[in-house]
């Protein structure tokens, strides 16, 4: 029996070059490019080449719509609700600007465990009058979620909560942060980032306000594809403080003064659309469609289960939660000196990363094989012990 037929997402390997060359097991960071992306940037070059400014009328303007639609079953959400952007801090700041921090109301909440950039984004916001709250977490692993839940209360505007933790691949309980927050008037900006690609996702049913995530990761999308999910009836009422004149309702009046703010989703469109990232971002998003993410997260699970027992036989201690629902695409294996291991590792082809006070991450994804696996912590083990 051929490898195919025991796995047929094997049969995507041809489509993303970079397998035949290294064992690449660092999705959770930048997935692998597929040929397709190349055909995109091309198609991108030749319309600005031929077509000139006709582009911008020929579908260059609304690509930030079509590119979210493409997306949209991937996360969850409808047609006509995502915006796209240049990157996760972006969004957030986005949906930040259209909120006061006005006391009593004035503070943001969320858990230690963060990805960075969000606490960098919001401490700026203290100077608009916002407090920020971070909720301690036990360890690096997991956060305190009944400690999250009592710090959310009426004095909440925005939670910022990562659905799948970067440092240690823990899947945080979305639905109960949301219900808590709705309870007390507070609204959820979900940073689905590490999930998205890998997790399957239903954003619209979980009822989150917001949800911001990028294209670099899971979704094989490339850079500057970020996105930001807004809640179809929060939409209107919202008015972004940071806005350009892609979110004016008539753009191309260039009427002055305040805005006249267009319908969701371009209202929290900023200027120009960043087209040729856009163009890239498709191709990974049509093969995560094809694919589906409950295939992708069915052999995720395998394989992740299958580093974690191996990791463990050599001794090295696992800083990603062990049961299936609350762990994400990655593994991070703690070892002495990491980042020293790291490097070894890519030298030897062996294409992984490390985060501080968690350990090598590797994270299998839909083309990788149970071999790659094996070659990955084969390698591992000799590099520590050689050390
Ligand atoms: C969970 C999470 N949120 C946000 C970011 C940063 O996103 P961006 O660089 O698009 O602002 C990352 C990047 O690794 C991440 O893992």
């Amino acid at each position: 029996m051929s490898v195919m037929s025991v796995d047929p997402l094997l049969a995507w390997r041809g489509e993303f070059p970079i397998l035949d060359t290294c064992t690449y097991l660092v999705s959770h960071s930048l997935g692998a490019m597929p040929r397709r992306a190349s055909t995109y940037l091309q198609q991108f070059a030749d319309e600005w080449s031929s077509r000139g400014v006709r582009a911008w009328y020929e579908g260059w303007w609304e690509v930030g719509r079509t590119t979210g639609d493409l997306l949209a079953p991937v996360l969850g959400v409808r047609p006509g609700t995502i915006s796209m952007h240049q990157n996760v801090t972006v969004a957030m700041a986005i949906i930040a600007s259209c909120h006061s921090f006005e006391p009593p109301r004035n503070r943001i909440v969320m858990t230690d465990l963060e990805f960075p950039s969000n606490m960098y984004l919001f401490e700026g916001f203290r100077r608009y009058g916002a407090e920020i709250v971070y909720v301690k977490s036990p360890d690096t692993m997991r956060t305190d979620l009944q400690a999250l839940l009592d710090a959310i209360d009426e004095r909440t505007v925005l939670v910022p909560l990562s659905y799948v933790l970067f440092k240690s691949a823990y899947i945080q309980d979305a639905a109960a942060v949301i219900e808590k927050a709705h309870r007390v008037g507070a609204r959820v900006i979900l940073d689905v980032y590490q999930a998205a690609g890998t997790v399957p996702l239903e954003i619209e049913r979980l009822a989150a306000d917001f949800a911001v995530g990028g294209s670099v990761k899971w979704l094989c999308g490339g850079p500057g594809a970020g996105y930001l999910y807004v809640r179809p009836d929060l939409a209107p009422a919202l008015e972004p403080g940071i806005v350009g004149w892609a979110a004016h309702a008539e753009p191309f009046e260039f009427a002055r003064g305040a805005i006249a703010y267009a319908d969701a989703p371009e209202r929290f469109q900023s200027g120009t659309p960043n087209v040729p990232s856009l163009y890239s971002a498709r191709a990974g998003y049509e093969i995560v469609r094809e694919i589906g993410v409950t295939a992708i997260r069915e052999k995720s699970l395998r394989l992740t289960r299958r580093l974690i027992d191996l990791a463990k036989a050599s001794g090295f201690r696992v800083n990603t939660p062990e049961a299936d629902d609350e762990r994400g695409g990655s593994v991070i294996i703690d070892v002495p000196g990491a980042q020293a291991v790291a490097d070894e590792l890519i030298r030897r082809e062996v294409i992984i990363d490390h985060r501080p006070g968690a350990g090598i991450r590797m994270a299998p994804h839909f083309y990788n094989t149970a071999e790659e696996i094996e070659h990955a912590m084969k390698v591992l083990v000799e590099v520590v012990s050689a050390r």
